[in-house]
């Protein structure tokens, strides 16, 4: 029998992605390509959306040539993405009219510092679950209009189009026939109304942004069009979208209300199922469209550490002390603890819980016999501590205590650390055999969509634990939780002084 495949296309910061998955959720093939990373100014980052879909199509072809397969056994297509990153183009040439602004770009920061400062926080927040951040897309398209020759007067006559990364891979892949995005994504903008699941007329006129440049609102699951046949001969549909973190939730298989997943990547991303209602959190946690699968819509609470797994390359690059980041866990287990030392990876600013853009990073507590290895230590653990910070505001949240912690990304594959997590967490940590979980959840989307998997249930039995790190009873941290509190706040202070 012929093999029968989804094709999940993973749109990140740093490179495109294209993944095979087979019947058992298994990976068959993958192909990646990393482009290029621009930056105009200080704080600026951007990316050409041009070579965005180049890149991305260039994988989507290589990944079928590699697995020798055919067209038709691609029974569907799922889109995941780097999320909030800006992109607009004119509809009738179908080329942007200025570089991606991507997620990370600080430009419109105090355009948005105008706007918390005129009180509007608490009424957006309560809107669209966001706080008001040049993070989100909202901003950037604002400022595209205004500094972007000609851009207000097209816009004004309906001429331009405004998409997430995954509303330009469907516009491309479909020859520009489809012009949409779905909740996940739509709830990153500040546009959007996440209790009516609409975009939101007041934001609207806020941000001086023309609904006509918006596009249609999905679901994360259903057919929304076929792949054009420029592309090859046999179209595929394309059946699932979700911006990447809100994929990884979903490949990880947290569909029940209190399940909570962190992504280790360069940064971290730790989202909470809150089931089917939104909860506003008071913890400076953003509330997030988890994803729409038919008439059901699933929330969920995210908070985001800005330095996660990068600090590892900031030993590595900046300090020297180690060759490869592999060489981290090593080093930072030659000491028993870290004797004393904190470290605060604040290199640009604090996320979630704290929301400081002015802190930086600080190193506290050195003493005269304090070595590399202390520093190591004390790195890592810092990407657990803040993890903790972020579950306890979602504790508090969502009024529950998480019963377990699934793990994916690259510092997963750190024992000392998953360990370090469990026991300050005194919850289970939990390493599933496929990390690759972002593109899974792509996967899984599109296939319940084409019935290439039948329903959740058939996809829970695809999901499997490779490793659960027990929490160490005798190993609670409390002293050293309560010093890294300290140290987060000295760290404030310096920045608000
Ligand atoms: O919100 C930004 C996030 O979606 C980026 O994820 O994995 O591309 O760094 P990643």
């Amino acid at each position: 029998m012929t093999k029968e495949f989804i094709l999940a296309l993973d749109q990140g910061t740093t490179s495109s992605r294209a993944i095979l998955f087979n019947k058992k959720g298994q990976i068959e093939n993958v192909a990646q390509k990393e482009f290029t990373q621009i930056y105009p100014k200080s704080g600026w980052v951007e990316h050409d959306a041009q070579e965005i879909w180049s890149s991305q199509l260039a994988v989507l072809t290589e990944v079928i040539a590699k697995a020798k397969i055919k067209l038709p056994q691609i029974k569907g297509i799922g889109i995941t993405n780097q999320r909030e990153t800006t992109i607009v183009w004119n509809r009738k040439t179908g080329e942007p009219i200025y570089n991606a602004i991507v997620w990370q770009d600080r430009r419109t920061a105090e355009y948005c510092k105008q706007l918390a400062d005129k009180g509007l926080d608490k009424k957006l927040q309560e809107k669209t679950g966001l706080l008001i951040d040049a993070y989100f897309s909202a901003s950037k398209i604002n400022w595209i209009l205004t500094h972007v020759r000609g851009a207000r007067k097209l816009a004004d006559k309906g001429e331009l189009a405004f998409g997430t990364v995954d509303s330009w891979l469907v516009y491309n892949l479909t020859n520009g026939e489809k012009h949409i995005t779905d909740v996940s994504n739509a709830s990153r903008t500040l546009l959007f109304n996440i209790h009516t699941l609409s975009w939101d007329e007041e934001l609207l006129t806020l941000f001086d942004i023309p609904k006509s440049m918006l596009p249609d609102v999905c679901s994360s699951s259903e057919v929304y069009g076929e792949t054009s046949t420029e592309l090859g001969s046999k179209p595929i549909p394309i059946a699932g979208i979700a911006g990447d973190q809100q994929a990884a939730l979903f490949g990880q298989l947290c569909t029940q209300k209190g399940m909570v997943k962190n992504t280790y990547g360069t940064g971290c991303f730790l989202l909470m199922n809150i089931g089917k209602k939104p909860v506003i959190s008071t913890n400076k946690l953003v509330t997030t469209v988890a994803w729409k699968i038919g008439s059901e819509v699933n929330y969920a609470l995210e908070g985001s550490i800005f330095i996660g797994g990068a600090v590892v390359q900031w030993l590595r690059d900046e300090l020297g002390i180690i060759k490869k980041s592999s060489d981290v866990e090593r080093l930072a287990t030659q000491v028993d603890n870290s004797n004393g030392v904190y470290l605060v990876p604040a290199f640009s600013g604090l996320g979630a819980p704290h929301w400081n853009p002015q802190a930086r990073g600080t190193l506290l507590g050195l003493s005269r016999g304090s070595n590399d290895a202390h520093i190591a230590r004390a790195a890592l653990e810092s990407i657990a501590y803040q993890t903790y910070d972020i579950l306890k505001a979602m504790e508090i949240d969502a009024k529950s205590k998480i019963k377990e912690l699934r793990v994916d990304g690259g510092a997963t594959q750190n024992q000392f650390l998953m360990q370090f997590q469990a026991n300050i967490l005194q919850t289970n940590v939990i390493r599933p055999a496929i990390t690759e979980t972002t593109a899974m959840g792509a996967a899984f989307l599109a296939g319940l969509a084409v019935g290439f998997w039948k329903n959740r249930e058939e996809l829970q039995a695809l999901w499997k634990e490779e490793k659960t790190f027990m929490a160490d009873k005798k190993k609670k941290h409390k002293v050293e939780i309560q010093e890294w509190k300290r140290a987060t706040e000295t760290v404030k202070y310096w920045a608000n002084y």
